[in-house]
This record gives C-alpha cells, structure tokens and sequence, in this order.
C-alpha cells in the first residue's frame, strides 16, 4: 500500500534537518543561511520534497547527500541561491568600463577578456556587451565575455536571454530596439529576447566558486558582484587570492555596493574607485 504524502504545509523543517542542510549548501556553494533565512529554506525546499514524492525533509536530506542526489544536488542549489539581478545594476561600472578601462585597452590591440562571475540570468553579461557596442564598436570582435554561475536553471533562462517587461528596466527604447527583439508566440506580451549581436559575445559556463577552478587565460576585468555578501569572510579571502591571480597584471576586480576587499589584501587587489579594485601592475 502506497503511504500517503505529506502536503507542503506539513513538512517541517527541524532544527537538526535545518542545520545540516544549510551545512550542505555551505560546503557545496560556500552560501551562509543565517537562522534568519529558515523559512526561506523551508518553503523553498517544501517544494522539492512534494515534487519528489518524499516524506520528510530528513528524506530530501539523505537525497542530497547521498551518491545518488548528484541529479537533485542542482536543484537544490538552485533553490537557495537569490538571483535578483537587473541590466545596467551599479550603472557606475559600466561607465567606469566605457570611458576608463576600455578605451586603455584599446591602445594595447590584443584581445580583451571579461568575466562576469555569478551572472544570474544574463542582465550582467548582456549590458557589458551593449557598453563595448555603444563605446568601442570597433573593439567589439577582440572582445570575450565569459559569464558564469553555480546555479544551472538559472543559466538556462541566461542562455535563452529572454526578458519580461519588468526584467527590463535599465535599458532604454532605442538599446530595446537596437539590441532585442519580439519573442514569436510568446504567451507572454512584451518579452523581448536579446539579439545575436549580444548573444554572439557572451559564453556562458557553470563554475562554482566554491570549488576548484582556474582560468585558462587571464582577464582584464571581472565583475563579481553581488555574490560575495553570501560568502563568510573565510570564503571571500581565498576568492580575493583566486581573482588575484585570474587578473591580467593591471586587471580589474568589481564588486557590489556593500562588498569590499580586506585592508590587509590590497597588495593583491588595490582600491582604485567605489567598489573597484585592481591587480597591481
Ligand atoms: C544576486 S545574484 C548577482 C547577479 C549579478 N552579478 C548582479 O550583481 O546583478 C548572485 C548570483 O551568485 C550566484 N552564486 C552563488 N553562489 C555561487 C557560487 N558558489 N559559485 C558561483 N555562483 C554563485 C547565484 O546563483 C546568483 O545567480
């Protein structure tokens, strides 16, 4: 006889369940859940449990952690990861990338490697091309931009590089009309897709952070904003190394609002702007 299941509001969530499932996410992804961000986990995680059929969240526990969980191990991060983003965010960097580092790189002729680290669903990686295009036009072919995240349906909606109306604010009529276009048989009005003449520039890559990665050839800038304020202190300071050493010598780091590189490792990232720092040369 099938046991009967629990519907979403029945399945709690305990304080041992709650402890090791945000020490989950933790040692995979680096992401600090605060006990403040219980219920968020909670009712994320609801959801995964119904949709799997389980009967507990201790059940969903064993899963992730299990060697058969590597399937749902996605899902769950995906779960806990916040991906609000919008095009042209912190609009301070894109002015700092077109009329600072853009026009310096242009006088070395060579290629150009940019990195969005923690793109979320693309509005990053999309308005860093929309600022070569409307800035450097010419630098345009020398230009590649890599964008990544951990969270694997997130870079799907990235890839597809479709946009509701209200995931649209921050680009102007004419960038819409230059750089988009209607989506055919949409069952939802206004989106608008963002044209090969972006989508041709971005590569798209899931890296965890939190893991073991190394970059095959060095970058002229990253952007990794807003993803540091989910990391403790002991994470940030091993990424500040990392980017270190994924930066050109001159190379440039930029980070969100309320994020900051420590006094005592600006001999590897030197503050030179608000929120923007640079590997010494
Ligand atoms: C708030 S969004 C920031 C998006 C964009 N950079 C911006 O500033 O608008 C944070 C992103 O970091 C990603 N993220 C969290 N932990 C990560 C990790 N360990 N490795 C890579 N990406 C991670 C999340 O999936 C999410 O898409």
């Amino acid at each position: 006889m099938n046991r009967p299941l629990p519907s979403p509001a029945d399945i709690a969530l305990s304080d041992q369940d709650f402890d090791q499932l945000r020490q989950t996410i933790y040692s995979y992804a680096g992401i600090v859940i605060g006990p403040e961000k219980r219920w968020m986990m909670r009712a994320r995680l609801q959801k995964r449990v119904t949709a799997l059929q389980l009967g507990s969240m201790a059940e969903y526990l064993t899963l992730v952690r299990g060697a058969r969980g590597a399937a749902e191990r996605d899902r769950f991060i995906s779960s806990l990861t916040t991906n609000v983003t919008s095009f042209f965010r912190e609009s301070h960097h894109f002015a700092l990338l077109a009329h600072t580092i853009l026009p310096a790189l242009a006088a070395k002729d060579r290629k150009i490697s940019i990195w969005s680290a923690g793109c979320s669903s693309g509005q990053e990686p999309y308005s860093i091309a929309m600022t070569v295009l409307e800035h450097q036009p010419a630098l345009a072919p020398s230009v590649r931009i890599t964008a990544s995240d951990i969270d694997t349906s997130i870079l799907q909606k990235a890839r597809n590089a479709i946009y509701k109306p209200g995931e649209l604010t921050g680009i102007g009529p004419e960038q819409r009309a230059r750089y988009f276009q209607p989506v055919r048989g949409t069952a939802h009005p206004g989106e608008l897709q963002a044209g090969s003449s972006l989508t041709a520039m971005v590569d798209f890559r899931q890296i965890n952070l939190n893991a073991h990665w190394q970059v095959t050839e060095p970058h002229d800038v990253i952007f990794f904003r807003n993803v540091a304020i989910y990391f403790d202190a002991m994470t940030q300071r091993s990424l500040w190394r990392k980017f270190h050493r994924a930066l050109r010598p001159g190379g440039w780091l930029l980070l969100g609002h309320s994020e900051r590189v420590p006094t005592d490792q600006h001999d590897l990232l030197c503050p030179s702007g608000i929120t923007a720092y640079r590997r010494p040369d």
